[in-house]
């Protein structure tokens, strides 16, 4: 566990933190920015990233039914609009990165103006903690209790709240697509029976939902670094990444003797094959992004369980008295409709969406019904390239594109 938890904190970070060469900037972009980390950005992501191209974009705000308000984008239509109904799209990005990612290349080249131009109604989810969703009808983010969900939360009242909120606004289903843990939440939210009746379909890129061959690719290092480490560090609070306890803990990780940082960051990205330097370095000043600790610490449970299970509070007599039961419930992913139109694409070089993990996935989703489940396999492709990569539009979004058009 202990291991694996410290392991795994890297390893989103460096997923997150996208190709190994940039790996001196990621240190200088975590010394450097601790002191901008947490304060509200006065520009929102539709005024910096899109209506600069000519789009129309609208700040929204859906707050769940726990409290937290979270940002949304819509971009109602593309730059050639012809005033018809648009089929909605809900884009939702993954851990430690918040929607903007998504907006990084060139308009001709992300994902959003792209469906925009091809006639949908993009919105962008922003999940709690991250720059823009860090409020709350009653706690602050410097209160430790704001940071005390995992992504059972996520599942259960941070996507519920955005589908009801596009849905009801809509009036329409709803076609989703999601990115690494984006992808996890809505499997669990549809085994949990969530979301069932308001989605129409959905595009998994770099689906995660088994998690336990990431293990393997860190190692040495995974085997040095313990949970006690990022626990007492941090509490169970806020995990930010361009704060100084958790840019100390890699610090001192990547210290111990026989631990290279620049192969470990090879080993668990994986190689993208087709990033833009200029894209990367716009990514590194508008990410990563804040989570929670707990949330981290499910996740590592979930590499070191190899199961979809809710959070496992440690102790039988704890996980007793939260869930009537010693051990945590688990996601059943054979709940989710089998004839829910799904499209999968996932690459050869991705270590984080590792492909005997997606394997494992497509071996559940083998009683779907023939003709709903669409897989790409991209041999070259790894987990960063899904967002940012210079060729996407050809490769991934053009697909995802006309599978959408296929479900309207
Ligand atoms: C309007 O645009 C949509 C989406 O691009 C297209 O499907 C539809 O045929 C167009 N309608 C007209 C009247 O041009
Ligand atoms: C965090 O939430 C759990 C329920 O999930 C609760 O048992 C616990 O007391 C909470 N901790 C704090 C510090 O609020
Ligand atoms: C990378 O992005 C920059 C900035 O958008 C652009 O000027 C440059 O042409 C891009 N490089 C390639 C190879 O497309
Ligand atoms: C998951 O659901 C399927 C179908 O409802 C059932 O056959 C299976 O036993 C369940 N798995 C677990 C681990 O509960």
């Amino acid at each position: 566990m202990a291991a694996t938890l410290a392991s795994f904190c890297l390893l989103v970070l460096v997923a997150a933190l996208a190709p190994h060469r940039a790996y001196a900037s990621i240190r200088s972009s975590l010394g450097q920015k601790r002191a901008a980390a947490a304060a509200a950005p006065s520009v929102g992501i539709c005024a910096s990233s899109v209506l600069v191209y000519g789009y129309q974009c609208q700040e929204l705000q859906v707050t769940t039914q726990d409290g937290y308000i979270l940002s949304l984008q819509r971009i109602p239509e593309g730059r050639h609009s012809n005033g018809t109904k648009k089929p909605p799209v809900l884009i939702q990005h993954g851990v430690l990165v918040d929607g903007v990612t998504w907006l990084l290349n060139s308009p001709d080249r992300n994902l959003p103006l792209i469906l925009a131009d091809n006639g949908f109604d993009v919105w962008i989810a922003n999940t709690r903690g991250t720059r823009f969703s860090r409020r709350h009808t009653s706690m602050d983010p410097s209160d430790p209790k704001f940071w005390n969900w995992s992504w059972d939360e996520l599942v259960a009242f941070d996507l519920p709240a955005v589908f009801d909120f596009v849905y009801s606004k809509t009036g329409q289903k709803v076609n989703y697509v999601g990115h690494s843990l984006g992808t996890l939440f809505a499997l669990a939210s549809l085994s949990d029976g969530k979301l069932v009746d308001q989605m129409k379909s959905a595009a998994l890129l770099s689906p995660i939902a088994y998690l336990s061959h990431m293990n393997t690719a860190l190692g040495v290092a995974a085997a040095k670094a313990f949970v006690g480490e990022i626990t007492t560090l941090l509490g169970l609070a806020e995990f930010n990444p361009k704060g100084e306890p958790v840019a100390q803990f890699l610090n001192a990780l990547c210290a111990y003797p026989g631990v290279d940082c620049y192969d470990l960051l090879e080993a668990v990205t994986g190689k993208n094959c087709c990033l833009n330097s200029s894209t990367v370095d716009l990514f590194l000043k508008n990410e990563p992004q804040s989570t929670s600790t707990r949330n981290l610490v499910h996740l590592a449970q979930t590499v070191r369980d190899g199961v979809l299970a809710k959070y496992n509070y440690g102790r039988p007599d704890f996980n007793l008295m939260h869930y009537g039961k010693f051990s945590p419930p688990i996601y059943n992913l054979s709940n989710i409709p089998h004839n829910l139109p799904l499209f999968l694409s996932y690459g050869g070089r991705d270590s984080l969406s590792d492909i005997r993990d997606v394997e494992l996935l497509l071996d559940i989703l083998k009683l779907h019904d023939v003709g709903k489940l669409t897989v790409q396999y991209i041999k070259d492709y790894a987990h960063a390239d899904f967002i940012m990569g210079l060729n996407a539009k050809d490769i991934v979004y053009n697909q995802v594109t006309a599978f959408f058009q296929q479900q309207q």
